[in-house]
């Protein structure tokens, strides 16, 4: 039998804060799709990961008081961090990857030196714009007035020694790759990618693939004040993690070339143009397909954390059920489109897609079959003209939805299912089993009725698994379908279901939601939300008026001090006592009332700063010597206080000058 395979991949996400409903989009598409095709008898390998390295990661973590792979772990392998929230989201990735992974740094190392050695990669300057959140480079004529094109912000002129990949080269054959096969997808994505970064004044620019002017990335190992610039480091992520270049994987012959990389419309550049450059340089095959999605918005706006409109998938998913938002993801917004997110829409599609068309169907024909049949119903051949419609429609179903699914039209796929369940709510009024049952010479044509829903309602779970496969694990459960009757091939089968199938109607799969309360109770977490984003209010000590002569100044005797225990003392709210080391030798001890700021064993082994010559102090009947230096201000009319905490390397008793 032919091998049929299917790789498909998610961007590989930037750690650099908590994921959202737009990336939780782009991997729940991924993940039906990985589904379909399993479904299908494919043998996929689907991947996700995360894009660890960059500038970035390395001031979030700076600004956090963290190494950059702590700040990554926190976020990746954290509570509620990526990995969490796939497993929340039901996500069937195959593999995931790290781009901090030693097999892949290694890897990522040999590809560099294989594209230098082959004369691809080369030494130069780099004079230009830089534009620092998006870690691009720029010449003067491609930004936008005078601002990054991708994101819009302020770039800084940038000039730095480094190495440059030779994509100019490459240019004829990545616009005949565009413009002459499907590899880019949508189609209309085509010409954006071809007008401005090909046929532009100067053409395609060779790419400055290393920087020196931060550490955090893959050292080029041959040369390294350079690290790998971000994109080379990311986009090869989908060949490590086959085992190109490492042997931690080896599964590069059954699944490369991917058959589609989903990746959002503001990458499609790096994955249409400088990826099959790369490939091309390399003598590698090229993924068959990349398709850039659009942008879910919230409202109208761009999601952003400073705005505080980030969409929360834990919220909604705990709210209203992980496959409903998988499914509402999939069934609202068309997938090469932008999409506006909101909650009306959100509620409104569970209420009227799931809780009343596709759950109504459900319970509707569970419970007549309990009603009727006492939950066992006989497969009854008892036709009508009347089921032509409803039987044709389901049996040709599959074939519908599969045109779509292969254009990765989710949308339109799940709309031809909800047409077939619109159909069969229909069918119920037609054929009224409700009067059927009053006449016992009808009884073989209120089974096959029955029947005839069943199966309907069995094709379209089939069908609906890749969208939501717990509900259609439930929807089985209750329709008495077993294992044949779940496959791929019985979708396309009318009268899989045997004789005397068992059916319970049980709890609503989708239950209906109240949605003025829920419409109420979302606006007031995004508004918690809003407020918490927006900048906090300052207020500062006045500064002092009197001046303090000099010479009093240096009498201050400013010491760094280690903190070797540290405890709340007793009957008191605000005391903790400090046992100090200060380089003299003898423990120092000193009370400081900060306790509604610090507990105690945060504070244990920190450096801190201390003035020691001030005269000894009984406080709560114990002797306090010195005083722990503090910054203090209030905010949102709230009093504040950190403890000045000094860098590590200073040994106690370093005297502050
Ligand atoms: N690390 C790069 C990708 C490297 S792939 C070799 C990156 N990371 S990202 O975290 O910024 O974005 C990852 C994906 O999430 C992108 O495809 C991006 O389009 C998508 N989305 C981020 N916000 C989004 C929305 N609001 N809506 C839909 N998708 C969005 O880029």
């Amino acid at each position: 039998m032919e091998h049929k395979k299917f790789y498909i991949t998610t961007p590989i996400y930037y750690p650099s804060a908590q994921l959202h409903i737009g990336h939780t989009y782009c991997t729940v598409a991924t993940d039906a799709m990985a589904r379909y095709k399993r479904l299908t008898g494919c043998d996929v390998m689907f991947l996700t990961g995360t894009d660890e390295h960059g500038q970035k990661i390395e001031d979030k973590a700076r600004e956090a008081g963290v190494t950059p792979q702590q700040f990554v772990d926190g976020i990746v392998a954290g509570e509620h961090g990526v990995l969490d929230l796939w497993k929340l989201m039901n996500i069937s990735n195959d593999r995931f990857i790290r781009t901090t992974d030693d097999y892949h740094e290694a890897a990522i190392q040999r590809i560099f030196k294989r594209m230098y050695d082959n004369g691809d990669i080369y030494k130069s300057k780099y004079v230009g714009k830089y534009c620092k959140p998006c870690e691009s480079f720029w010449t003067e004529n491609q930004l936008v007035d005078g601002k990054c094109p991708d994101c819009g912000r302020a770039v800084e002129d940038a000039e730095e020694e480094a190495y440059f990949f030779r994509a100019s080269k490459y240019a004829g054959r990545v616009r005949d790759l565009l413009t002459g096969t499907d590899f880019l997808q949508p189609a209309s994505r085509v010409n954006e990618m071809v007008n401005n970064f090909i046929d532009c004044e100067g053409g395609l620019q060779d790419l400055c693939v290393s920087r020196t002017s931060f550490r955090w990335g893959v050292p080029v190992d041959f040369d390294p004040k350079h690290v790998v610039y971000v994109w080379l480091d990311a986009l090869f992520n989908y060949m490590t993690a086959l085992g190109f270049e490492n042997d931690r994987y080896d599964d590069l012959d059954r699944y490369w070339p991917a058959d589609v990389h989903f990746v959002g419309k503001e990458i499609v550049r790096f994955h249409a143009i400088y990826w099959p450059a790369f490939l091309m340089s390399l003598g590698l095959p090229l993924p068959k397909h990349v398709y850039g999605h659009g942008w879910l918005n919230f409202n109208g706006e761009k999601m952003s954390k400073s705005r505080g409109n980030v969409v929360d998938p834990y919220i909604l998913a705990g709210r209203y059920g992980v496959d409903a938002l998988r499914f509402f993801l999939l069934r609202t917004f068309p997938f090469g489109s932008d999409g506006n997110f909101s909650n009306e829409l959100l509620i409104n599609t569970i209420n009227v897609d799931l809780a009343n068309d596709l759950g109504n169907l459900v319970s509707r024909t569970t419970a007549m079959i309990e009603k009727y049949f006492g939950g066992t119903l006989p497969k009854c051949i008892a036709p009508e003209a009347v089921d032509d419609e409803l039987k044709a429609m389901a049996q040709s179903l599959r074939a519908r939805y599969e045109a779509q699914m292969e254009k990765y039209q989710f949308q339109n796929a799940l709309d031809e299912i909800f047409k077939l369940i619109a159909r069969a709510n229909k069918y119920i009024d037609e054929t009224a089993p409700w009067l059927l049952a009053k006449d016992e010479a009808k009884r073989e044509r209120l089974a096959a009725v029955m029947y005839n829903l069943l199966e309907t309602v069995r094709i379209c779970a089939v069908l609906l698994t890749p969208f939501m496969p717990e509900s259609c694990e439930a929807i089985f459960a209750r329709i008495g379908a077993d294992a044949n009757g779940r496959t791929w091939d019985s979708a396309a089968v009318w009268g899989a279901l045997g004789d005397n199938t068992v059916v319970h109607k049980g709890e609503a799969i989708f239950p209906r939601i109240d949605a003025e309360a829920e419409l109420a109770a979302l606006a007031a977490l995004q508004e918690a939300q809003r407020k918490a984003a927006q900048t906090p209010e300052i207020e500062l000590e006045p500064f002092a008026e009197e001046a303090v002569d000099f010479d009093t100044f240096c009498k201050s005797d400013f010491r760094a001090v280690k903190v070797k225990a540290c405890e709340a003392v007793k009957k008191s709210a605000k005391l903790l006592r400090f046992t100090l080391d200060d380089g003299s030798g003898t423990d120092r001890q000193i009370l400081s009332g900060i306790h509604a700021w610090y507990e105690p064993e945060q504070l244990v082994g920190k450096t801190l700063l201390a003035i020691v010559n001030l005269p000894p102090r009984k406080m709560m009947g114990l002797e306090s010597c010195g005083m722990l230096i503090s910054a203090v201000h209030r905010e949102n009319g709230e009093e504040k206080l950190h403890l000045l905490m000094l860098d590590d390397a200073i040994p106690a008793g370093a005297k502050m000058e």
